[in-house]
């Protein structure tokens, strides 16, 4: 049962909460119940504040103005350790700010309660693995002895994500606080949280849930709420009219003028793959990329998707086979080799690999292009401000100009720039890994029709993802891979919803 009483009294009020940073004033007074065993969704573009605002509520910043009421009375979550002992756990959404290098999975995954002294401090691994275990268990994951003794660096970021869940939700809490927690997760890993949340609402629990998909905000939420311009602005309970959500949240006619491209048909190959093994122990593929259309490659986490692109980008070794790039042999040592080639990638963890903090937001966007801003051997700072401005009109980024440092830059925005980057130049083969994690819908769509153009301009362009909604919106061609096998290889417009869903879990 949804419970959308509003009468019971909320767990957490949030009451004309203010922050700024400097002279940027982010939120203005934000009012917010939430109750408890209610699910509230919050929406808001990219740069809304809705980071921010869940940041005060983890004690990790401190409101400017405002107060906090937790079960009726005021309260300091002053930091971190005060909010989880209030009851308040939350998962970020950067994942970097809240794993612990150098510690184990199992360390990781107890963390908060080794820190609130749950649990007796470290004195060994081996005591705290069957507390681990039965965390782990509660997303189902079977992680054994020897994953959890590993160091957490070990971990890809999918399952980096669901330790991090796993470890919110290791107690119940009072309040638990999920900033977009599943832009990492495929359709699987997704679910098993979907039941987790769904489990923890009905046992009283009051949650606060961030994501960017609607549908997602649409089967689990009782109530929503839009942040715009540092106040809600919109705020419903079931059932949700989301064409209503969507225009507070990004204004009239954002979304109107996302006409429909035309389907592409291929000019020929572009990149071609022989006998590649995609894992050392799977059997080898053999692909054609064509020019002139975007080929959407959607699989479940452990498909192989992101090694073949990196095979491709010069980035991981191939066991064997070859690829040769408009008719020319093409074995990149490294990405140098495959970027000197005309051949992109946009990777999937983008700001582990692509943000360097401190630096501005153009040079973040000239790097790999440096040479092209160079006059007379040196560079041209007006050129690259001019190319910087350039991309954050194009891409809509929230930011306050050319200059602004990468690292105050939302989670969405800081994805849109490291997309925009890869798209100032017309490469032979795009590949895009992810594209939409994290950014808002008005610019998912910018991000798929700027990929489209780049296509019909004559690029191979080959878009990887694990959502069937997007791999649809963008692709004229699916192909759809399990453990390294290709189970799918059709036009769009051919097949089905059902048949892609049906070829991603096909066993071998
Ligand atoms: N530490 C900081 N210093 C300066 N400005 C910041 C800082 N953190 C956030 N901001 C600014 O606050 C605004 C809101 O950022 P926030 O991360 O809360 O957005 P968001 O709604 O979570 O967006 P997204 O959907 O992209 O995650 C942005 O303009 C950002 O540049
Ligand atoms: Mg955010």
């Amino acid at each position: 049962m949804h419970s959308t009483d509003t009468a019971q009294a909320p767990a957490l009020r949030l009451v004309g909460l203010t922050k700024n940073f400097g002279a940027n004033r982010v939120l203005k007074g934000v009012d917010l119940d939430l109750v408890p065993g209610t699910i509230t969704a919050l929406l808001g573009a990219n740069g809304a504040g809705k980071s921010t605002l869940i940041k005060i509520l983890a004690g990790v910043h401190e409101p400017s103005g405002g107060e906090l009421r937790l079960g009726g009375e005021p309260v300091d979550l002053g930091s971190p350790m005060a909010a989880a002992r209030a009851g308040v756990r939350t998962v970020h959404q950067r994942i970097d700010d809240a794993i612990v290098p150098g510690l184990s999975v199992a360390e990781n995954l107890l963390f908060e309660d080794i820190a609130l002294k749950e649990v007796r401090p470290v004195a060994s691994l081996r005591s705290l693995l069957p507390r681990a275990r039965k965390i782990a268990a509660t997303l189902d994951l079977d992680w054994d002895d020897a994953f959890l003794r590993q160091d957490v660096h070990e971990l890809g970021i999918a399952d980096c994500q669901m330790l991090l869940l796993a470890r919110a939700l290791s107690t119940t809490p009072q309040v638990l606080i999920l900033d977009e927690p599943t832009s990492t997760l495929s359709q699987n890993e997704a679910e098993r949280l979907f039941s987790v949340v769904a489990r923890l609402r009905d046992r009283g629990v009051a949650i606060l849930y961030v994501s960017h998909r609607l549908s997602e905000i649409n089967a689990l939420a009782d109530r929503l709420a839009v942040l715009r311009d540092g106040r809600i602005v919109n705020a419903q309970h079931l059932p949700f009219d989301l064409q209503e959500a969507v225009t507070a949240m990004l204004g009239e006619g954002v979304l109107a003028d996302a006409a429909e491209l035309e389907e592409l048909h291929g000019t020929g190959t572009m990149l071609s793959i022989r006998d590649h093994r995609i894992f050392p122990e799977s059997s080898p593929v053999d692909v054609d990329f064509a020019a002139g259309e975007v080929t959407g490659i959607i699989g479940l986490i452990g498909s192989g998707k992101t090694e073949l692109a990196e095979a491709v980008f010069g980035a991981r070794r191939s066991a064997s086979g070859s690829m040769t790039l408009d008719g020319e042999p093409f074995a990149p040592r490294d990405p140098k080799q495959a970027i000197g080639r005309g051949v992109y990638l946009v990777p999937e963890d983008r700001a582990a690999q692509g943000m360097l903090p401190g630096w501005s937001l153009m040079r973040t966007l000239s790097l790999p292009f440096l040479s092209d801003f160079l006059r007379n051997g040196i560079l041209s700072p007006r050129r690259e401000r001019e190319a910087g401005a350039a991309a954050i009109d194009r891409f809509s980024v929230v930011a306050t100009g050319p200059g602004q440092s990468v690292d105050a830059l939302s989670g969405g925005n800081q994805q849109k720039v490291m997309v925009a980057r890869w798209m100032q130049r017309a490469p032979r083969v795009l590949l895009l890994d992810e594209p939409f994690r994290g950014v808002d819908i008005g610019a998912r769509r910018v991000i798929s029709h700027r990929a489209r153009e780049q296509a019909a301009a004559g690029s191979a362009v080959i878009m990887i993802c694990s959502d069937v909604d997007e791999v649809r919106e963008i692709a004229d061609r699916i192909i759809v891979l399990v453990e390294g096998r290709i189970t799918l290889d059709a036009r769009a417009s051919d097949i089905t919803n059902e048949q892609i869903i049906q070829s991603m879990t096909e066993v071998a």
